[in-house]
């Protein structure tokens, strides 16, 4: 039986939401879905008001899904303007260097004139509305001016994260065909310097990249870079000749907000779209309820922007709210893992959201990195990203919290746009491991393999069998794969690709992918992807790749080779594919352990069979289950012995 954490007394007292208010709430907002959205989509400033709210079929055969859709709005305005009258002196942006000593308070009118000037300079380099723009930059201000300037112009960002290597950045740049990349000279974490600038240069060397007209740079270290003339700019001198007015474009509902690449079960990383209104409206109220957000809070989502939680919950939610949002620049553990703990005392945070993996690295350190700072101003704290265990979730509450903040252990997607299951800090009682409640407006369900609901207290697989406004509109590009990867599973209803166990109280306990995703530090990875990067080793005859359990990572990455006829097995040869892949890819994808497989378990239609090689990575040998469809049972008995030699 789980340990139950009822609402505290104080979030009770002031809740905007109370237990009774959610269950009212959530019934008028799935009987009545138009009627409910259409109200809350009135927190947002529209050019031109919507009259229909809701037009949505998941019917694979006429697939659509629009919201708001004769609606007119700006992205920046309502994350700018609209709050210079009653905000202008607020701060916005918090930005916490990666060197304690650099930090910088950007008030919302600062930050409007920044995102002004860097709207007229888009606006000169070319770029117009629905034009694509490559973000690869740091955790620096200049990420968020960036952002907020493109749609200012209904301009279309995807931004990579800075992690990634110089081909993962070119297949995105290709997929979208952008006219113009925004990067850095260099990135800083951790005390240590990413060559941005020469990763887009070898970017840019690949091939389909040649829609690039312009790459905008921005100065951060002053380190030495190859500047390509006309190509290559520096941002700092032409945003100094530009205009601190600009009128913002207007945009459709529907209009193109962003791309983000993520991965997927099969194939290469799928550009996933989300448009304007029903993406902020989701964002902002998410933000304002599951945080319980005032005036007067300082909050701080440490996901680097390259990721979704970086734009809905760091950039867009907090900003359409007139939050204050802090941005960090390193990580948790420079100079020291009581980091994290130093900036909540610096700036006084009161609302802290980070991901489970952080958690666990930082709980490893043991309490007095914690304890040895005050941490008072906190009031709430949040997870993401993967499922958290309940030891990290305990010690999350007990030693950073002080037994008095509700933790909002929130379960989404990169294709939600925004957070879906969740509790309320003044309406639910938690249990540790738990997302707990669908949001307003989310219809969960359970199916088993067969597509056949499942009621009550029972575990599954989980769908969506309605929209919400946040939801992803299509694939860049290639609608047919949008609707094949979601719809076609269980048709009628969207599948999240998650397992998910539902309690007799109907709290839900999301158990982790059922496809091949690996979740890697909260970090989707496609194992099809990192396979793809072996053999293109020339070494490489085979490989297959499985999500093993990481104690820090939540899953690792555990990489089967098969090696080229006469290619010898060694230490060094292992070490380079290690190396090779992280290369390819980028260090979130870097093997954890690599096994040589003179051959791979594989059906009689030569199908690898996974299920076989992650309870051999499991090291459960007598877990196999059923191998009697294997065409050669000698294969795994080798696999084994290798295993568990190791140990
Ligand atoms: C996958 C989505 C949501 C933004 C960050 C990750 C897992 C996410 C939780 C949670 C259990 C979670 C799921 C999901 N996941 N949040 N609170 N509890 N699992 O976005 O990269 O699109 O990954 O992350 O498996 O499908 P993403």
């Amino acid at each position: 039986m789980a340990n139950l954490h009822p609402v505290p007394a104080e979030f009770a007292a002031r809740a905007r939401i109370d237990k009774a208010g959610y269950e009212k709430l959530y019934a008028e907002s799935v009987s009545d879905p138009e009627g409910f959205w259409g109200r809350i989509g009135k927190r947002l400033d529209w050019i031109k008001p919507y009259t229909r709210v809701k037009d949505v079929s998941f019917d694979i055969s006429d697939l659509h899904i629009r919201w708001y859709e004769d609606g007119v709005l700006n992205v920046s305005a309502n994350c700018l303007d609209r709050h210079l009258a009653t905000r202008g002196e607020k701060t916005a942006i918090i930005w916490e260097g990666d060197d304690p000593d650099d930090s910088r308070h950007i008030s919302y009118r600062e930050l409007h004139a920044e995102v002004c000037r860097a709207a007229n300079l888009l606006t000169h380099l070319g770029i117009g509305k629905g034009d694509r723009v490559a973000i690869y930059l740091p955790m620096i201000p200049e990420a968020a001016v960036a952002m907020l300037a493109c749609t200012r112009i209904g301009a279309v960002h995807t931004i990579v994260f800075g992690g990634f290597s110089p081909d993962s950045l070119a297949s995105r740049i290709a997929d979208s065909q952008c006219k113009l990349v925004i990067t850095a000279d260099e990135g800083v974490r951790g005390g240590k310097r990413v060559a941005l600038k020469a990763n887009v240069d070898a970017a840019l060397e690949r091939p389909n990249t040649n829609s690039v007209e312009t790459v905008l740079v921005v100065r951060r270290t002053g380190g030495a870079v190859d500047m390509q003339v006309p190509r290559d700019r520096w941002w700092h001198a032409l945003m100094e000749g530009q205009s601190e007015q600009h009128d913002p474009v207007p945009c459709e509902a529907e209009h193109p907000l962003f791309i983000l690449y993520t991965s997927g079960s099969t194939g290469a990383p799928k550009g996933v779209l989300h448009t304007t209104g029903g993406y902020l409206v989701h964002a902002s109220y998410t933000h304002e309820c599951v945080f319980d957000l005032r005036e007067d809070d300082v909050y701080w989502c440490t996901a680097d922007v390259g990721w979704v939680t970086g734009h809905s919950y760091l950039v867009y939610g907090p900003l359409a709210n007139g939050a204050t949002t802090v941005m960090f620049e390193g990580v948790p553990n420079y100079p020291d893992s009581s980091r994290f703990w130093q900036v909540v005392d610096k700036h006084k945070v009161t609302i802290f959201y980070t991901a489970p993996t952080a958690i666990r690295a930082l709980m490893r350190e043991g309490e007095d990195p914690v304890t040895r700072t005050s941490r008072a101003s906190i009031r709430l704290l949040g997870s993401v990203g993967e499922p958290i265990n309940p030891e990290a979730w305990e010690w999350y509450y007990r030693v950073v919290g002080e037994s008095r903040c509700p933790i909002v252990d929130t379960w989404w997607q990169t294709e939600t746009g925004g957070i879906l299951i969740t509790p309320l800090p003044g309406a639910t009682d938690l249990k540790p491991g738990s997302a707990s409640l669908p949001f307003f407006g989310i219809k969960p369900a359970i199916v088993d393999a067969n597509g056949n609901l499942l009621d009550g207290a029972t575990e599954g697989n989980l769908i969506l069998t309605d929209s919400w406004p946040g939801q992803m509109r299509t694939v860049y590009g290639d609608h047919q794969r949008f609707i094949d990867t979601y719809f076609r599973t269980y048709p009628g209803n969207y599948f999240t690709g998650d397992g998910v166990r539902r309690d007799e109280d109907g709290y839900y306990w999301i158990t982790g992918r059922v496809d091949d995703v690996i979740n890697v530090s909260g970090h989707r990875l496609g194992t099809a992807e990192v396979e793809s990067a072996l053999v293109a080793h020339v070494s490489v005859a085979e490989a297959a790749v499985v999500g093993c359990a990481h104690d820090i990572k939540g899953q690792g990455i555990y990489a089967y080779v098969t090696l080229k006829v006469g290619v010898e097995q060694s230490e060094a040869l292992r070490k380079e594919l290690i190396a090779w892949v992280r290369k390819e890819i980028g260090p979130i994808a870097t093997p954890d352990y690599l096994q040589w497989a003179p051959g791979l378990p594989k059906t009689r239609s030569g199908k690898i069979m996974r299920r076989i090689l992650r309870k051999i990575a499991e090291n459960a040998p007598d877990q196999l289950g059923d191998t009697s469809t294997l065409a050669d049972p000698s294969v795994v008995r080798n696999l084994v012995d290798e295993r568990m030699i190791r140990g």
